[in-house]
């Protein structure tokens, strides 16, 4: 037997819908290898509570379909001061923790990096968060489910958006990265997408709303991503709407819809072939690293790269938005 005993799970930030999907991977990957696990409640919270609860294999039955989080989740500003680890190493150490699984995003890596300068205890990530913003990794979980909610709403809203030759814009999450609102334009034949990634786009939009209700398009929708440095879809519409007064617009803001749900076959996929990754990272000895998909495949990324190199938006997915919306 090696070193690794004893795992616990955990999941922390935003919710995204596949955690579920992961954290019973990781639980029966763990239970197959001969480890015992240990679910951590409310992300690195939990871990500082000592809020604890053993997992076996039926503790993770019927949750594959499910979205939201068993173990629930959260935003813990403890776990970044020094005194919050040390109290998250000592219970990890009463515990006989060897070795811990953190699913989320962004902060959940860069907290498993800080502890991991500080501790031995390996840490190893399972991207899991809609806004797919992770370095390393091609798609995060909880990402395609989102574009599937989105699309959803997004073409009913043409329905009516068409009935009443009417300009739309929809805002849609991602507030540093606009991977959702390029892959939703593109995929809802939106007129324009704003990025935050993109610059000065309010003008250019201007300009391509003139072209269109030159060439009398019955309808436009805008897709707007919240993060957009010239403001939400609200603030957006007021700009455009003092230039194009012949326009009824509308604003929809999707919200928090965007993260609930059932998981697409692709997340519970990805989830479960992440999930069972980690345990083996972990049984290999890894440790302060993120288990991603490149091409297909699945790949170690040292956190190092996941939470300080920018995941770049696609050249070739702006293009393809603007030729298609002509
Ligand atoms: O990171 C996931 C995410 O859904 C972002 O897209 C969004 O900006 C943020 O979380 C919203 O956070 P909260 O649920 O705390 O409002």
């Amino acid at each position: 037997m090696g070193k690794i005993k004893k795992i616990g799970v955990l999941t922390s930030g935003g919710d995204s819908p596949g955690m579920n999907a992961a954290i019973r991977a990781v639980t029966r990957t763990a239970i197959y290898s001969g480890l015992e696990v240990v679910g951590i409640r409310h992300g690195y919270k939990g871990l500082i509570d000592g809020n604890f609860k053993t997992l076996k294999v039926f503790s993770v039955s019927d949750i594959l379909q499910r979205g939201g989080t068993i173990l629930k989740t959260a935003r813990c500003e403890e776990f970044r001061t020094a005194e919050g680890r040390k109290k998250a190493y000592e219970n990890l150490k009463k515990n006989q923790i060897d070795g811990v699984v953190v699913i989320g995003g962004d902060g959940t890596f860069t907290g498993g990096r800080v502890f991991n300068e500080e501790y031995e205890t390996p840490f190893i990530g399972v991207p899991g968060t809609i806004d797919n913003d992770i370095y390393g990794t091609d798609y995060t979980i909880g990402y395609d489910t989102a574009l599937n909610t989105i699309i959803e709403a997004v073409d009913k809203i043409r329905d009516t958006a068409s009935a009443h030759n009417r300009l739309f814009f929809i805002e849609v999450m991602g507030a540093k990265a606009g991977f959702i609102a390029l892959r939703t334009g593109v995929a809802c034949g939106a007129e324009a997408i704003l990025l935050p990634e993109v610059k000065n786009q309010v003008s250019n939009l201007k300009s391509l709303l003139e072209d269109g209700f030159r060439r009398k398009k019955s309808s436009n929708i805008i897709i707007v991503a919240e993060g957009d440095e010239e403001g939400g879809a609200f603030q957006i519409a007021e700009k455009v709407k003092e230039d194009f007064k012949d326009y009824s617009v509308r604003v929809t803001v999707l919200g928090h819809i965007q993260r609930g749900g059932s998981p697409t076959a692709f997340d519970r996929v990805t989830a479960s072939r992440l999930g069972y990754a980690a345990v083996e990272a972990l049984l290999d000895d890894q440790k302060s690293a993120m288990v991603g998909l490149q091409n297909g495949e699945v790949v170690l990324v040292p956190f190092r790269k996941a939470v300080k190199l920018n995941k770049a938006i696609s050249q070739e997915m702006l293009e393809l938005s603007k030729v298609l919306s002509i």
